[in-house]
């Protein structure tokens, strides 16, 4: 029964359940969100540490974005985003793939998430077939999902996606006739495993995707947090920018809180995405007041001192989870990005370390969450971004703890 066709009137016919039972199908489906948590010690919510946001060059760039051209920065900028920015953002992927990117293949977004829905409403359908990581990040199962577009899982292991099981999965479609649309891959430093995909099973990707005619939709939001040097070879530079979507952001190496991000593509398709866009722009004052920062010149010292700040914080909590929680969890030391990806040694189970955990003041996130379609009952999230080192080491002492009750109790 929907609120439109209950017999109650008045308030009650917007109630919240009134209001749920209003919703379209698949949203109505979808998993909540990860947000902060309350407890003492945050290790769930992926953001950036705070103490280091350049607020002050933002403030001056801010400052000289509106005095600049007041009547410009405060109108409709247009569907594409602010042409000298998409120029400055080409310039560097040009420089980065060795494709001939220019702003015209460039669209500005409110960030990359909504860089992946730009991507999912221009292209998906519901019940066009998306192929995801399994584990992957969960803003992208969402997106697809409100998008009704069905989820197919590739195996992750150590090393992100396993190409002979992508291989499997496009060939069982192409012989059903039901092709997938999109691969979607986060190649550098991936949520929630941090992996990066080895330059070998980069160039496979491609050339499966490319013989089967599928979109990839490359996810960089971690890209520039290189914390053992630079990444191997992007997607988009192996497929020469050809039948891809590479989505970036400067919410990681800025601010989050900017919401200025960017799809780099072929200008055919940049055309359609743009096409698709029912939000009248992003913020032209924004893409100003980020050019502006950009050219104050201390980005690359901003993101090179962020850099060290991360590797610094996940030596930390690596060293940490080695002296504390080792019997307990086993993990890969990632190369970039702000996540440990904890495999739980046998018996112990997500939710009841998850549990554990918030008893003793630690908020981690559950593997459950990453998985479109079951999974990760085996594996933690830890975010090691956001807290400095000191406060690392007793926040994963005390998570240690925790890992200790649960597997004296599933020794009971
Ligand atoms: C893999 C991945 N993609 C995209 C995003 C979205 O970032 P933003 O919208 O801030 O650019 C996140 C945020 O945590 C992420 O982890």
């Amino acid at each position: 029964m929907t609120a439109s066709n209950s017999s109650t009137t008045g308030e009650d016919a917007f109630s919240s359940a009134a209001i749920e039972a209003l919703l379209a199908p698949a949203v109505r489906r979808l998993p909540p969100p990860t947000s902060l948590s309350p407890l003492p010690y945050d290790l769930n919510a992926g953001v950036p540490d705070r103490a280091t946001l350049p607020w002050q060059a933002l403030a001056a760039a801010a400052q000289r974005a509106i005095e600049e051209n007041p009547g410009v920065a405060l109108t409709y900028g247009g569907t594409q985003g602010y042409e000298p920015l998409r120029a400055w953002i080409a310039e560097r992927q040009a420089a980065e793939t060795g494709v001939d990117v220019t702003s015209a293949h460039v669209t500005l977004t409110a960030g990359s998430a909504q860089g992946i829905d730009n991507v999912a409403a221009t292209f998906l359908s519901p019940g066009d077939v998306v192929l995801c990581g399994a584990p992957t990040y969960p803003g992208a199962i969402r997106t697809f999902r409100a998008r009704g577009a069905t989820i197919i899982d590739v195996p992750q292991d150590d090393d992100g996606m396993v190409m002979s099981a992508l291989e499997r999965v496009l060939e069982t479609r192409r012989m059903t006739g039901q092709q997938a649309k999109l691969i979607y891959c986060t190649a550098n430093y991936d949520n929630p495993t941090g992996h990066t995909l080895p330059v070998e099973r980069r160039e496979a990707l491609v050339r499966i995707a490319q013989a089967h005619g599928v979109l990839l939709l490359e996810d960089d939001a971690y890209t520039g947090i290189d914390l053992d040097g630079p990444p191997p070879r992007s997607l988009f530079s192996i497929a020469k920018g050809r039948g891809i979507m590479r989505v970036g952001t400067f919410s990681k190496t800025i601010a989050t809180g900017l919401r200025v991000a960017w799809i780099v593509a072929q200008p055919e398709i940049v055309r359609q995405l743009v096409f698709a866009r029912f939000d009248n722009g992003a913020s032209p004052f924004l893409h100003r007041m980020v050019l502006e920062y950009l050219r104050g010149g201390t980005y690359d010292s901003h993101v090179a001192m962020l850099c060290d700040l991360y590797r610094e914080r996940r030596d930390a909590s690596a060293a940490a989870l080695v002296e504390f929680a080792e019997p307990y969890v086993s993990f890969k030391r990632p190369a970039g990005g702000f996540y440990h990806w904890l495999k739980l040694a046998p018996g112990l189970d997500a939710q009841a370390v998850f549990e554990a955990g918030k008893r003793h003041g630690v908020a981690v996130t559950p593997g459950t969450g990453y998985f479109a379609n079951g999974g990760g009952e085996d594996h933690i999230r830890l975010v090691f971004s956001a807290l400095p080192p000191d406060q690392l080491r007793p926040a994963i002492a005390a998570f240690a703890e925790g890992l200790a009750e649960v597997a004296a109790a599933a020794k009971r």
